[in-house]
């Protein structure tokens, strides 16, 4: 088939190249023309495993093309999908739909033949309605409107799209299911799901699964808190309550509080959507306050940790907020950075995918090219991001000062390890003595 991606950021570029992997002509369309020029000249504009070769791999063959000029992509293509970002407004738990309202206008005034328009963007309740009625204003009735959310997760991202654990297709109307099925049946054919639904169910699917997931690991950094008071260790708890196989055991590891692109700003939306509808949903509007407040929580233990912040070096492992993917988007590194700087404290930082543009401007915060040069001289070393370069290191060889602590976000190490080194070493939800 021949297809065009709208968007080529995290979800266009995986998806397009991944279709295109499958044997489909697949033209991704960024309006960033720096963007497509970089991906024109064999440079991805991510960081995702994987990627780079199977992009190389599709481009030479030609199924795969990057262009800002959506008209000749869109005459080419049978089905277009809408990837573009779905951000919150400013200061609201409203999505900002302008840039899946201005892609499908644009796709109005791109063709007068049939076609069908797919939002893998992730959209509020209601919104292919809205985008039915404005292609109507525009006199185009026969572009079909489907919702086909996107599940997979950075740093898996190739993987996720190849062993999809449900492929949903939300459409009013049943002839567009087969379509969409022939796109997947390779994917059907190795397992995955395909469930398909109504319009908005489809869109509902993709917010309440997020916002599950977000209560899930906002309920385990909860229980954590308990835990260190009341001397229990949280990985007990996760073990104990993960092995119900109908609670499961993913996304019940404690830690820092939930970040990145999808979880802040999706648990966000469902908050507005049940606005619209006249319907309080008080268990997300309380995961998104319990997820706030963690952020402070693990400031404030860094201070006690170490009596004071005035003056004090601290090494940050990891800044993104996940390892295996640079994405920065809502990484709790960004509130605990410049609160800690803000305070006195000298930030060093690493990420094995460089420098961020977010600390450019952030006085006392400097970015150092490897894990040694950061930690050499600093008196805490915060291990924020679970990358697997962090999980065997041996501090009392890369730190020169005889004492210096170490705050484990991630629980990489255990107490009884770091106690035999005599290193200060503090974790989430774990007692000192286990
Ligand atoms: N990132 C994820 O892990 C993930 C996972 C599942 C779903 N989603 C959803 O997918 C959507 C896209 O997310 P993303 O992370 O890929 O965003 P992104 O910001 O990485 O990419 C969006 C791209 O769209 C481009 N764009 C915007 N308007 C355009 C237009 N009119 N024409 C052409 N290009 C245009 C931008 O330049 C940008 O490159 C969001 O709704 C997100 O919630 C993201």
């Amino acid at each position: 088939m021949n297809l065009c991606m709208i968007g080529t950021g995290y979800v266009g570029l995986v998806s397009g190249t991944c279709f295109a992997d499958l044997g489909n002509r697949v033209f991704c369309v960024d309006k960033d023309k720096n963007k497509i020029n970089k991906l024109n000249s064999g440079i991805s504009t991510i960081y995702e495993p994987g990627l780079d070769e199977l992009i190389k791999k599709n481009y030479s063959v030609g199924r795969l093309v990057f262009t800002d000029n959506l008209k000749k992509a869109i005459a080419k293509s049978e089905l277009i999908f809408i990837c573009v970002g779905t951000p919150n407004k400013k200061k609201s738990n409203d999505v900002d739909l302008s840039y899946v309202f201005k892609a499908a206008k644009e796709v109005a005034k791109s063709t007068k033949n049939k076609k069908i328009l797919i939002t893998k963007s992730t959209v509020p309740v209601g919104t292919g309605d809205t985008i039915e009625k404005l292609l109507k204003k525009l006199k185009k009735k026969n572009i079909e409107v489907i919702s086909n959310p996107e599940f997979l997760r950075e740093g898996e991202a190739i993987r996720d799209f190849r062993f999809p654990d449900r492929i949903v297709i939300g459409s009013n109307r049943k002839k567009y299911f087969n379509i969409l099925k022939k796109l997947y049946q390779p994917l059907i054919n190795k397992g995955a799901n395909f469930f398909t639904t109504s319009r908005r169910g489809a869109e509902l699917i993709k917010y309440a699964s997020n916002a599950f997931l977000a209560t899930k690991i906002t309920f385990i950094n909860e229980l954590a808190n308990l835990c260190e008071k009341a001397n229990i260790n949280i990985e007990d708890i996760s073990l104990g309550m993960g092995s119900d196989s109908r609670i499961g055991s993913r996304f019940l590891r404690a830690g820092p509080a939930y970040g990145g692109s999808c979880f802040p700003k999706d648990t966000k939306g469902l908050i507005s959507t049940g606005d619209k509808f006249k319907t309080n949903l008080s268990i997300v509007k309380s995961v998104i306050k319990s997820n706030e407040n963690r952020k402070r929580i693990h400031t404030e233990k860094i201070k006690k940790i170490l009596g004071s912040l005035k003056g004090k070096k601290i090494a940050f492992l990891g800044v993104t907020f996940k390892p295996n993917t640079d994405d920065m988007r809502d990484s709790v590194s960004l509130k605990m950075i410049p609160s800690l700087c803000k305070s006195g404290s000298k930030i060093y930082y690493y990420d094995p995918t460089g420098p961020k543009v977010n600390f450019k401007n952030i006085k006392n915060c400097q970015y150092k090219k490897n894990i040694k040069e950061t930690c050499k001289d600093v008196d805490l070393i915060v291990l924020h991001t679970e990358w697997d370069e962090f999980k065997s290191l041996e501090f009392k060889k890369i730190v020169k000062k005889r004492s210096f602590s170490i705050f484990d976000l991630r629980n990489l190490y255990d107490h009884k390890q770091m106690k035999n080194k005599k290193i200060k070493y503090f974790s989430v939800g774990r007692p000192s003595s286990s």
